[in-house]
């Protein structure tokens, strides 16, 4: 079923007045708010001591896992005891949970159960492809399916809580954690947040496979200066709000139950202590009613920042902009008693938090059954089942981009002599990216083993060339002998899976090491060139791209994803994945996205030599490959949009169509975009805004009328006086394949 266009949602549009359509088909109502839940909660918030509340407010982390800097873990079995934990990151198994819990349970004064998360980002024991990557896929059913097999996994192993979607925008390919979200656009960020919140939370937070979602990193981390971790965000509020604030927004409005706030300050205040986010954002405007948990040790990183002159009064603050728990930095353990005594903190703001963890411990059904993710039987049964791995399987086939394919170079013929060659080919590591959570990958195959497998009867030969990082070359010389003796080339190039995600930013987005080189080389051999890439974030690709007959972005795929490569290589699968995130020619371009602003001396592509126009000097404007772009082992077209009128009235509809026809010889999936542009503004608008895309499988020669609603609120903005809503004027809507060869229709948007 093609991806409907989302529809506007009343609460969401009143809380950020943004009439973001979402698809809202799955949102439902978060069972467990109910009264007797509640009231449980409330009469044991009763029997607490101010040091038990405190105790609700802080979470420490386990040693399943370690996803910061190394922290004591003798303490942890204390702080469980003493009252003094409320919840638990980074245990991960049943049985390594239930010994907690049960010190919870036993040994605790009021025994508490714990609330255990753990960064289940893309999977737990089945590893799906990085987020990016299932972007990339354009189909939000798969990507909320993808969000439910990890969430069955999870809470089959114990865990309550993903720290998962994390939503934040991203248009920076320097900046690591791009492999962990959904790319560079609202749009589709918004609708993945959502999906993704819907998948995590299920329909019933209290049943066995459901897991609260935690929507991260409150605000804008992706927005980090030069591109790098942890640094400065700093931008208008504008920008905030009609940019990276949505996707946070649907994740709210999907039904998460927790938000993470980001490392980075915002506009001069770090996201820890920023009460205009935590408050007027989160809690009032959007009527969030979770709870707040910071990320790992930020409250102590605003020492650091500035902006707090110790520890004790980092906490402070954090507590006073509205954070509940305090992730790893024991910082309201340690110091909210003594500001309670020095009047700096009130019973009352303990109290609110403390309600909050409490409440939505009751709502998990945690008060009624400390143990009831704890089903040995259960995880044995789930993790790693073969419905789980298929659903992996399935996602990195979609996830895949196709960006050049060339003189019939893919799909390859079996039967012939196949030369594998790069130093990703063999790998297994790599294909789980950056949060592997629990999966394994000494077992899983790798590229190559799948190519062996499909190849049949044809011989296939393999030499690394060289390794990922280093500029050695003592490889070459076996790569190429062995690209001598083939019949055509499958280069697997990239990066390490540590080579994006957290703390993992680059200054160049070039492939690493001498990968560019053995490519130059493996290309003067004359055979054709096929190139598989594994990557975490945009690379910069124009001499590959020129080098290469075809070329295939396979991101980092998952535990299924090796197969999935071989597949789609040898045409068991046909790829049809669209880039949620520009890829350009150059760094130097970026920050670069499709819905960027005109400017008032914009370049004409057909002159771009023209002096005194907004372009460089030494590269040409456009990116090597735009958002929205992919390629397919068929071809299609999409003819000219017609518009069943040229008038929207307030409050009116009006139908945007195309045909999109299969004009090749195989069946084959096609994501269709439509796109609107608001001609002027009482503030500058971008040249293209993604407002609708549907995800459908054409036959050979078959052609479909596809039709998109445009409604008033999918034109609204931030205008000049800061309020969300629309303006008459003329708008083009446009309907193509990417956000580059498309074509457009005008209308008007009438005053009344
Ligand atoms: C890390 C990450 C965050 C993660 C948390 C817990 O530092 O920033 O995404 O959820 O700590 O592991």
């Amino acid at each position: 079923m093609p991806n409907p266009i989302p529809r506007p949602s009343t609460p969401y549009r009143r809380a950020t007045g943004l009439f973001f359509t979402l698809l809202t088909a799955g949102s439902v109502a978060i069972a467990g708010e109910n009264p007797r839940s509640r009231a449980e909660a409330e009469a044991l918030l009763e029997r607490m001591t101010l040091e038990e509340k405190i105790g609700q407010l802080a979470l420490f982390t386990s040693f399943g896992a370690t996803t910061g800097p190394p922290q004591d873990q003798a303490a942890l079995e204390e702080n469980i005891r003493a009252g003094n934990c409320g919840s638990v990151l980074n245990a991960l198994s049943v049985a390594q949970i239930r010994k907690l819990q049960k010190i919870a349970v036993e040994e605790s004064r009021l025994r508490v159960p714990l609330l255990f998360g753990y960064d289940v980002v893309h999977g737990y024991k089945t590893i799906f492809p990085i987020p990016l990557g299932e972007t990339a896929s354009w189909d939000l059913e798969a990507i909320e399916r993808s969000a439910r097999v990890a969430a069955v996994e999870a809470a089959a192993a114990g865990l309550d809580w993903t720290f998962a979607p994390m939503v934040d925008i991203a248009r920076d390919p320097r900046w690591g954690r791009i492999a962990e979200g959904a790319g560079e656009d609202p749009f589709m960020g918004s609708a993945v947040a959502a999906a993704r919140v819907r998948g995590f939370q299920g329909r019933d937070l209290t049943a066995p496979d459901s897991v609260l979602a935690c929507v991260k990193h409150f605000a804008a981390y992706g927005a980090a200066v030069a591109g790098r971790d942890y640094n400065t965000v700093d931008m208008s509020e504008r920008m905030l709000r009609e940019v990276y604030l949505p996707p946070y927004a649907a994740g709210v409005e999907a039904g998460a139950l927790s938000v993470m706030t980001s490392f980075n300050e915002l506009n001069g205040t770090p996201a820890t202590a920023n009460s205009f986010l935590l408050r007027k954002v989160l809690r009032t405007e959007w009527g969030f009613k979770g709870i707040v948990v910071t990320d790992y040790t930020a409250i102590n990183e605003m020492v650091a920042h500035g902006s707090a002159a110790d520890e004790a009064d980092a906490a402070r603050q954090a507590l006073a902009a509205g954070v509940d728990i305090d992730m790893v930095g024991g910082t309201f353990v340690h110091h909210l008693k003594q500001l309670v005594r020095e009047g700096k903190v009130s019973r009352r703001q303990i109290q609110a938090g403390a309600r909050r963890v409490l409440a939505l411990k009751a709502q998990l059904g945690l008060l009624q059954d400390p143990f009831r993710h704890c089903d040995e039987a259960r995880e044995a049964r789930l993790l790693g089942a073969r419905e789980n791995l298929e659903a992996a399987y399935r996602m990195a086939c979609e996830s895949f981009v196709l960006l050049k394919n060339e003189s019939q170079a893919l799909p390859l013929k079996t039967g012939k002599t196949v030369a594998v060659i790069g130093p990703l080919a063999d790998s297994s590591r790599d294909l789980l990216g950056c949060w592997k959570a629990d999966g394994a990958w000494d077992s899983i195959d790798t590229v190559l083993g799948g190519i062996r497998r499909n190849n049949g009867d044809g011989q296939v030969v393999f030499a690394p060339g060289c390794d990922i990082a280093s500029t050695n070359r003592a490889g070459f010389a076996e790569a190429i002998a062995a690209a001598r003796t083939s019949d055509v080339i499958v280069a697997v190039v990239g990066e390490s899976w540590d080579m994006s995600g957290e703390a993992s930013c680059r200054t160049s987005i070039n492939l690493p090491g001498a990968q560019t080189e053995l490519l130059r080389e493996l290309k003067q051999t004359g055979r054709p060139l096929v190139v598989v890439l594994m990557n975490g974030r945009p690379l910069a690709l124009e001499e590959e791209s020129a080098m290469a007959d075809a070329m295939l972005e396979a991101w980092f795929p998952g535990t299924e994803g090796a197969k999935a490569v071989a597949d789609v290589l040898f045409g068991k699968q046909n790829p049809a994945g669209k880039l949620p995130v520009t890829f350009p020619r150059r760094l130097g371009q970026a920050p670069i996205y499709y819905a960027a602003k005109n400017t008032g001396r914009p370049l004409d592509p057909a002159n771009p030599k023209e002096p005194y126009k907004s372009s460089y000097l030494d590269c040409p404007n456009d990116p090597l490959y735009p958002f929205g772009f992919g390629l397919s082992y068929t071809t299609f077209n999409c003819a000219e949009p017609q518009l069943d009128q040229s008038r929207l009235l307030p409050g009116g509809c009006l139908t945007a169509s195309a045909t999109v026809s299969n004009t090749g010889q195989r069946d084959g999936a096609v994501v269709v975009q439509l796109y609107l542009r608001d001609l002027v503004g009482s503030v500058t608008r971008p040249v293209l805004e993604l407002k609708g895309f549907q995800r459908l499988v054409l036959k050979a020669g078959e052609q479909r009328r596809i039709s998109f609603n445009i409604r008033q609120q999918d034109l609204a903005f931030l205008r000049k006086d800061m309020t969300w809503g629309t303006e008459p004027g003329s708008y083009l809507a446009f309907i193509g394949l990417d956000s580059r060869e498309l074509r457009s229709a005008r209308f008007e948007l009438a005053r009344k």
